[in-house]
């Protein structure tokens, strides 16, 4: 790597790069450095380089022409037309992914400016990049362009005596760098984390990506943009579970594409996912498994993308319906990396799931995102081991009797196009029993509360049975 500098204080670039690794690599011929005095090109004998601004102002302007025939000297030199780096805090914010990019550089040009600025026609005809190194304002050019070559050098091969040390550091990979520890194993009191005791490659480069995601999200969640987007399949007839679905959005921080499986007509449409995508399909269970609902979850299809699930439940149990569902995503091209189940209002026993899901449960689902964060994240992204039979024989709910009061009915037609399953006759509004699945949503979007159900045989069984409150489960 060359670095060519056009400043009018050389000799403060050349004593600022003379040192420490800088310094050691330029020894080594790693790095070159070339200052090129633009009041060599004065073109005058006083050295004057200088003049005041056109239209007034403060301050003075550096020429055209000594910056022009500086980087000239330079650019005949290189024999082509060389990157050219003009330090600004109108230019683009200076980053990882910058310093990446200018490493691959055979040889990098500087233009420091002083002064109020450079005459702009001169800029239009040199510089190929606007560089920032934030937004406050310097009296030069000459400590950024320091500031880029320390950071670019560091990815010349050799500069670093541990090469790993430039593999996996702050803003690489645009994470932040997880947590240094050192001897002794207790300070004042505080422990080193075990993980690093225990000398596992493994565990320990896994507990560093942790980390190194957990600070991100907490101090830089910028960094994160766009890294993944969401694609929340959704099938929640009475709103119950997709409560818990939108926290876990929230707390996931990234975009979402909603895919809201209540609907038929989404549910046929076919959904490829796209490389960032994590697929998050949320259900309720009925009667230990997956709704009994046609083509649900099926419209999907993966490329080998991750998957979350999400299951919400009335206090019974889930039994299989988390081994059903990654067994039906798995066969579609997901793997998952993660589920979760939830306590979600049973809409036939209301009493034993009152509260839910609380304030402890959104916690639970906010650092279930934090953990999926971290496995996506992981050094090797891993299946999850899912309780209860994937293909299990399909079992029907117990039947519960459905009443509509025609009397109270406004005919607005609001449950047949809501409900999820099209049992519902537009015309005459009666139910069609062999493809009702007692979701109950049609009761609950009635604006007249004229749809309404009997269940208290099912709400006396599980008001015994189940009413213990069970707690969120993370696999
Ligand atoms: C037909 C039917 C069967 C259900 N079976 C179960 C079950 O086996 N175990 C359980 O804990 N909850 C069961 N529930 C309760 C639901 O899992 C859940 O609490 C409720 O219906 C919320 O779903 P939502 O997301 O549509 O609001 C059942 C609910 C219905 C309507
Ligand atoms: S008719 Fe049956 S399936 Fe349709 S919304 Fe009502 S309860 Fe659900
Ligand atoms: S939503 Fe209620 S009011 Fe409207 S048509 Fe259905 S039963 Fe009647």
């Amino acid at each position: 790597m060359k670095y060519y500098v056009m400043t009018l204080f050389p000799e403060m670039i050349q004593r600022g790069m003379d040192n420490s690794i800088l310094g050691k690599a330029m020894e080594k011929g790693l790095i070159e450095l070339e200052t090129v005095n633009i009041r060599d090109y004065a073109g005058n004998r006083y050295g004057k380089v200088d003049d005041y601004p056109y239209g007034g102002g403060a301050g003075m302007v550096l020429q055209p022409e000594p910056v022009y025939q500086a980087f000239e000297a330079i650019r005949k030199k290189v024999g082509r037309r060389p990157r050219t780096i003009y330090l600004t805090p109108q230019g683009r914010p200076f980053c990882q992914e910058l310093v990446e990019e200018f490493a691959r550089e055979p040889e990098l040009v500087f233009l420091c400016g002083h002064y109020e600025g450079i005459d702009e026609r001169v800029l239009e005809e040199t510089v190929t990049d606007y560089v920032s190194i934030g937004d406050y304002v310097l009296t030069g050019g000459e400590l950024p362009a320091m500031v880029m070559m320390d950071a670019i050098s560091r990815f010349v091969p050799g500069v670093l005596s541990n090469q790993e040390s430039a593999q996996f550091e702050s803003f690489q990979d645009n994470l932040l760098e997880y947590p240094h520890y050192t001897r002794p194993a207790v300070w004042r009191g505080k422990e080193v984390p075990q993980v690093l005791l225990s000398g596992a490659h493994d565990p320990v480069e896994t507990w560093r990506a942790a980390q190194s995601v957990r600070r991100t999200r907490e101090r830089r969640p910028d960094l994160l943009a766009g890294r993944y987007r969401l694609v929340a399949a959704v099938f929640s007839p009475t709103e119950g579970t997709s409560q818990a679905v939108r926290w876990f959005a929230e707390a996931f921080g990234q975009e979402v594409l909603w895919l809201d499986l209540n609907r038929p007509e989404v549910r046929r449409q076919e959904v490829v996912l796209e490389e960032r995508d994590v697929l998050l399909a949320a259900s309720p269970v009925y009667a230990g498994q997956l709704p009994p609902v046609e083509g649900l979850f099926q419209n999907l299809r993966g490329q080998g993308n991750p998957c979350v699930l999400l299951a919400g439940y009335g206090n019974r149990h889930y039994d299989d319906m988390l081994a059903q569902l990654a067994y039906r995503l798995k066969k579609q091209g997901f793997f998952c990396i993660g589920a979760m189940t939830v306590i979600v209002p049973h809409i036939f026993a209301p009493k034993i799931t009152e509260g839910r899901p609380s304030q402890e449960d959104r916690r639970a689902v906010e650092e279930f995102a934090q953990l999926i964060w971290e496995r996506l994240e992981a050094p090797k992204r891993r299946r999850v081991k899912l309780p209860g039979n994937a293909c299990p024989a399909p079992k029907a709910a117990r039947p519960v009797k459905k009443e509509l009061d025609r009397a109270r009915c406004l005919d607005c037609g609001i449950c047949a196009e809501e409900c999820p399953v099209e049992a519902l006759d537009r015309d005459t509004l009666d139910c069609d029993e062999s493809l009702c699945i007692s979701c109950m949503r049609c009761a609950r979007v009635c604006p007249a509360n004229a749809r309404s159900f009997d269940a208290a045989p099912v709400e006396r069984m599980l008001t015994e049975k189940c009413g213990i409150p069970r707690k969120p489960e993370i696999f």
